[in-house]
């Protein structure tokens, strides 16, 4: 498969709801490195600044985007986000390439459209862009760092003005891809072969056994990823795990949403062997993927992954600790899952913050007397953060918050509770965490 009919693949797989990594995970080993990359590079163009790319295409449309077949308007999209982003690339060959795609579809008569829209983009997008850049106007500001116009006035709402715009810009940064090192005493060796397949490594300031990359290469193609010496990890992500494991005096320990298993992980490889560690997660298809995680870093006959609503659930022996990673907006990793943004709206983020709040009360309840509960989410909205612990402590749970270690200048302080992991690199994203201590 070439790279602009997989970009326009993955497009489809985004639109029916797939995260566009998982999109590109699943047409992975189809494809030479060169056209993944270029697939790549369109597919999270075309995310990022979605709202950007419509709003150019009604200046050169005479009908709605919606109007047109969800192919059309795909490959409208794409080719919209790679003439103005991928400079490098002819723009010839992308509008050739997606006409010809278009005129082989189910709507073929679009092609002679795709064609005059996407010539006109090419001429005329940069004097747009240019005028909108120098608009002082929040829609337009938005629109340009590709954020949802309610999400920018919650971003002003919540940060000072300085912060609320190195939100935005950061939102927009290239990420790149982080290791956590399973196997410390291969580090080295691993970081060799890195090196000799062509992937610069080098050590995280942040973490222990965290490696950086200046790049983002498919997992399974990473040396020592069959073996389980690695798993791709943000650093903010590990540093979470870190700051929860500071605080650990023993098991059991409970990871109450664990996902496919990453934080388990994490915890299972880095725990001493006599720390109990059980998993909860709702979706069937998390713990499927979690406990493959497991067998593949070598940890299965240790982990204990129970699928299941955390709410209900009740823990195999009282936890000592409680790590609660909560469902979310996400909205601290949009620089890396851009096409999330997209699917958000206010209501939504109101019914997660009531769910996150109801699932750090339940931890309260679960965890013994003098034992933890960090609370994190991958949001930067103050709704899911300081706002969902503070109903959550209007429960009347009897508990008492603690200082929260992470390395110099990656945070700052909550408001009032915990603290938030700031996205300001290429390898860490935007993390909330808060810890807090039953009282005996
Ligand atoms: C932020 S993700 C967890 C990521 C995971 N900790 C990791 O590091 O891989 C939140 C998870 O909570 C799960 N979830 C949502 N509602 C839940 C519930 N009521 N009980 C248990 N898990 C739930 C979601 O399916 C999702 O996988």
């Amino acid at each position: 498969m070439r790279g602009i009919e997989a970009a326009l693949e993955c497009r489809r797989e985004v639109r029916k709801g797939a995260f566009a990594a998982e999109a590109l995970r699943k047409i992975g080993g189809a494809i030479e490195t060169p056209d993944r990359v270029l697939a790549s590079s369109l597919l999270y163009a075309a995310s990022r600044r979605e709202s950007l790319w419509k709003h150019l295409l009604g200046l050169f449309l005479r009908k709605p985007l919606h109007a047109l077949s969800a192919e059309t308007a795909d490959a409208l999209l794409v080719g919209t986000a790679g003439l103005v982003e991928l400079r490098h690339f002819s723009p010839n060959a992308l509008v050739s390439a997606l006409v010809g795609h278009v005129k082989t579809g189910k709507s073929p008569h679009e092609a002679g459209l795709v064609n005059a829209v996407l010539r006109r983009v090419n001429e005329e997008a940069p004097q747009v862009l240019d005028r909108m850049g120098r608009s002082p106007d929040a829609r337009d500001q938005c629109m340009i760092r590709g954020i949802p116009s309610w999400a920018g006035r919650r971003w002003t709402e919540d940060w000072s003005k300085e912060e609320a715009r190195s939100l935005m810009k950061l939102s927009s940064m290239t990420p790149y891809m982080s290791l956590r090192v399973n196997r410390p005493e291969y580090e080295s060796s691993l970081r060799q072969a890195l090196g000799q397949a062509g992937i610069r490594a080098w050590p995280s300031p942040f973490v222990m056994n965290g490696l950086r990359l200046a790049s983002n290469p498919f997992p399974p193609s990473l040396p020592g990823y069959a073996e389980g010496w690695l798993t791709p990890q943000t650093e903010s992500a590990m540093m979470v795990v870190e700051a929860f494991m500071a605080l650990l005096e023993g098991g059991p320990v409970l990871e109450m949403c664990s996902g496919r298993g990453v934080k388990s992980g994490q915890l299972l490889s880095r725990l001493p062997g006599e720390v109990p560690v059980e998993s909860w997660e709702l979706s069937p298809g998390r713990v499927a993927s979690a406990r493959s995680e497991m067998n593949r870093i070598g940890v299965a006959q240790r982990a204990c992954f129970r699928t299941g609503d955390a709410l209900k659930l009740e823990p195999g022996q009282p936890p000592r600790a409680i790590l609660l990673d909560a469902p979310c907006s996400g909205s601290g990793t949009w620089k890396r899952h851009p096409e999330s943004k997209w699917r958000l709206s206010p209501e939504r983020l109101t019914q997660m913050a009531e769910l996150q709040s109801a699932l750090l009360e339940r931890a309260f309840r679960l965890v013994q007397p003098g034992g933890v509960v960090v609370y994190c989410t991958c949001s930067l909205f103050r709704e899911e953060n300081e706002q969902a612990v503070g109903a959550a402590l209007r429960g009347g749970s009897d508990v008492v918050e603690l200082p929260l270690d992470f390395p110099d200048r990656t945070s700052v302080r909550g408001k009032p509770y915990g603290r938030v992991l700031w996205p300001g690199l290429p390898w860490t994203d935007g993390f909330y965490t808060a810890a807090f201590m039953k009282r005996s």
